[in-house]
């Protein structure tokens, strides 16, 4: 079968059929998916039925694989594999987790606009998310998953600002983005583990050559900066790149594979019916260098 792509969005997003994510792309459809990525930043696959395996496997032909900071825990995951993120509701047995559980206040640190691990010194590449369940809607929303275009976003920056973000230095830190929703305990050792990582605001995206903001939830303020002046600079971007006309919202169905560069986006998870499952199945691929070796021009 042949593979199709069909934009979703005037910016990002693309239906992606004739794929099975099963086994492993072969070389020229793991073509095909590259320069879909490249092109629409955010791909979306249906009805695809996948073992953590097999998840895994996928994600492989792509890059080296993260194993996150919640999987590298002491104690007893739900997951057997480290390599797949558990982005879900549910305990070890499967239970729904209490509404005060640590794990659970930790992960709402994702309802921030945000890009995966840009508190890491080299940060990642792609993430991959597979529904395995997916709760129904409700007063609060139905759980979507909504993704703004940063290369979008830059575009539609004035020059003078354009001129004015260029060589900026960022500080990232994932204490400041879950701090941003008062969630302040982190395991023993955890601070040591994650120090703030510096990342440029402006990078030039290697598939497509265009230039994109790399803002976060993580970021904390602007290297040689008043910390307020860049929090509220940061402040401002963060309104701008995530206005209505620049997001994709995605609407869960269970066996839909949605693959993202967090190169050139934002996402954030929206809220839901907490007593309901939500089980997403996540892969994530690492970038080979730190952004401040990027040249932005
Ligand atoms: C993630 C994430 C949002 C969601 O998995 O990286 O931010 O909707 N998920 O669960
Ligand atoms: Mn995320």
């Amino acid at each position: 079968m042949s593979v199709s792509v069909a934009p979703l969005h005037a910016y990002l997003g693309a239906k992606v059929s004739g794929v099975d994510a099963s086994a492993p792309p072969d070389d020229a459809t793991l073509a095909t998916l590259w320069r879909a990525i490249n092109k629409h930043s955010v791909l979306v696959l249906h009805n695809q039925s996948l073992t953590d395996a097999q998840l895994k496997a996928f994600a492989a032909r792509f890059g080296d694989l993260e194993i996150g900071r919640a999987a590298l825990q002491p104690g007893k995951r739900r997951l057997d594999i480290p390599e797949i993120g558990d982005i879900s509701n549910l305990d070890v047995d499967n239970r729904i987790r209490a509404r005060e559980d640590r794990r659970r206040l930790d992960m709402l640190g994702n309802r921030l606009w945000h890009t995966d691990a840009s508190y890491m010194p080299v940060p990642v590449v792609l993430g991959m998310l597979f529904a395995v369940r997916v709760p129904p809607g409700s007063a609060l929303g139905g759980g979507e998953t909504e993704f703004a275009d940063m290369r979008a976003a830059y575009d539609a920056l004035a020059d003078d600002m354009k001129t004015l973000c260029e060589p900026l230095v960022v500080e990232h830190d994932i204490f400041w983005s879950r701090g941003q929703i008062g969630f302040t305990e982190f395991p023993p050792g955890e601070r040591e583990k994650y120090p703030p990582s510096q990342q440029r605001l402006v990078r030039r995206h290697p598939g497509s050559k265009r230039k994109t903001l790399y803002l976060s939830a993580h970021a904390s303020h602007i290297v040689g900066w008043p910390v307020a002046d860049g929090r509220l600079l940061l402040h401002d971007l963060n309104a701008h790149a995530t206005q209505r006309q620049f997001v994709y919202s995605h609407k869960w169905a269970e066996g839909d594979l949605v693959i993202w560069d967090n190169r050139c986006t934002m996402h954030r998870g929206r809220p839901h019916e907490e007593g309901a499952p939500r089980d997403l199945r996540r892969a994530t691929t690492l970038d080979v260098g730190s952004t401040l070796e990027e040249a932005a021009d």
